[in-house]
């Protein structure tokens, strides 16, 4: 083999182990969550408190947090996706349970137990699908305009709640309150 050969051969391997490593790193990506969840390091552990200013998020748009080692969505709704999830009956859900943790074990799933405030403008919620863990796409993903989690095709419409796939619960909401009018704390 010429040098030449040689040389065209390593760059051949390079760009195909590049490209693998790129593939590698998307998975590791979504599955960062449960792994996480499993082995949250010390300094995540001892952070069991956060505030979040939430004055530069817009109506239709949503952040995403990082608190006790898992995503977070802080979502300020829209009149549509509010009306949405209001009309929406109890027993076309999935799973009726609030799975708020602000809230009793027994509360269902309705939009209002579901949000931050009265009007529903606010929905905040673990980023972390109920099938396996991912983490859902959002801004109005999916079949029901809320998020989508596209490793196994869970659908959750735009109160979090799921509606199509294989996930269980809906998405489960942490402690959080207002502490004052554009500050939202976790935990
Ligand atoms: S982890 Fe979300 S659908 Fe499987």
């Amino acid at each position: 083999m010429s040098h030449a050969e040689d040389h065209e051969g390593t760059r051949r391997d390079f760009l195909y182990y590049a490209t693998a490593g790129a593939g590698a790193v998307t998975a590791g990506a979504a599955i960062w969550p449960l792994v996480n969840q499993m082995n949250p390091s010390a300094d995540v552990q001892a952070m069991s408190s956060i505030r979040v200013d939430v004055s530069g998020v817009e109506t239709g748009t949503q952040i995403t947090v990082k608190f006790l080692g898992k995503p977070v969505f802080i979502r300020r709704r829209t009149e549509e996706e509010i009306e949405q999830a209001r009309a929406v009956e109890l027993a076309d859900l999935v799973d009726a349970g609030a799975e708020n943790s602000n809230l009793n074990a027994d509360a269902t799933a309705i939009d209002e137990n579901r949000t931050m405030d009265e009007a529903g403008e606010w929905l905040v919620m673990m980023g972390v699908c109920t099938h396996l863990g991912c983490v859902p796409l959002g801004n109005n993903s999916g079949d029901f305009n809320g998020w989508f989690c596209p490793c196994h095709g869970s659908h959750y419409d735009t109160a979090g709640r799921i509606r199509k796939g294989p996930a269980p619960r809906n998405l489960p909401i942490p402690l959080a309150e207002f502490v004052d009018e554009t500050t939202i704390k976790l935990g």
